[in-house]
């Protein structure tokens, strides 16, 4: 497996979102991340069903729905209705994280858990089971542009060690700053999903920008054995 590039939507233009989403899939992205954003889990507000239900319709990329939200158990079967192939939740929203897990998994689509900078990789240990991919944050979840925090590199580490442990097949994901001058570091640390928002939305040009950090990516000298 290679890496996997996930443009984060959240730094695109919302008023020509088609447009934008359209060309990253051209360019060949081969997620799109999608932020959902409650205004009291992080301190923001984005987007929610039925928008993802409008994204759906106008690509064929699989929708990777990042829930930054609180209660997610409340809302999953409306992001799964709505086209989410992935959905991630927050190890930090949800006290019963095992039962949210497996609540996901129910509705028949990806299973993923994210931990903010601060929580240790310890936190999810126990479910890494579970899940088909673990989202470690880089930044503190809420808001696009913000700079990649470097002791997360750790936390990449130590989770790449410990899946390879215990023989789990989730992949990691790293979300936050990351760009051509962080994503080096992030790949050698283990992570296979990349996800990009305003290194891709915020470039010139976003298609070409998704070219190029594929081709870095496939010079980092990936360990295939990683899956
Ligand atoms: C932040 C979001 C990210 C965000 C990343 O809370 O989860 O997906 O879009 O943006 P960049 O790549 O600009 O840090
Ligand atoms: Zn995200």
């Amino acid at each position: 497996m290679s890496i996997r590039l996930a443009p984060s939507i959240l730094s695109a233009n919302f008023a020509a979102l088609g447009d934008d989403i359209r060309a990253v899939e051209e360019a060949g992205a081969h997620l799109l991340h999608v932020d959902v954003m409650d205004g009291h889990f992080v301190p923001n507000i984005t987007i929610g069903p039925p928008v993802l239900r409008s994204i759906k319709k106008v690509t064929r990329l699989p929708l990777d729905v990042h829930l930054m939200i609180s209660d997610p158990d409340k809302y999953i079967p409306a992001f799964v209705d709505a086209g989410a192939a992935i959905l991630t939740v927050h190890a930090e929203a949800t006290v019963h994280l095992d039962r949210t897990l497996n609540f996901i998994r129910s509705h028949n689509v990806g299973v993923g858990v994210s931990i903010n900078p601060a929580t240790p990789v310890a936190a999810v240990e126990q479910v890494l089971g579970l899940v088909d991919m673990l989202l470690i944050m880089s930044v503190n979840p809420g808001f696009g542009g913000q700079e990649f925090i470097p002791y997360t590199l750790d936390k990449i580490r130590q989770a790449r060690a410990l899946i390879t442990e215990k023989g789990h097949r989730c992949v990691i994901e790293v979300d936050g700053g990351v760009n051509m001058d962080t994503m080096q570091s992030v790949v050698k640390a283990g992570a296979q999903v990349i996800v990009a928002g305003s290194a891709i939305f915020h470039a010139v040009d976003p298609a070409r920008k998704v070219k190029e950090m594929l081709e870095m990516a496939a010079t980092l000298g990936y360990d295939a054995s990683y899956v």
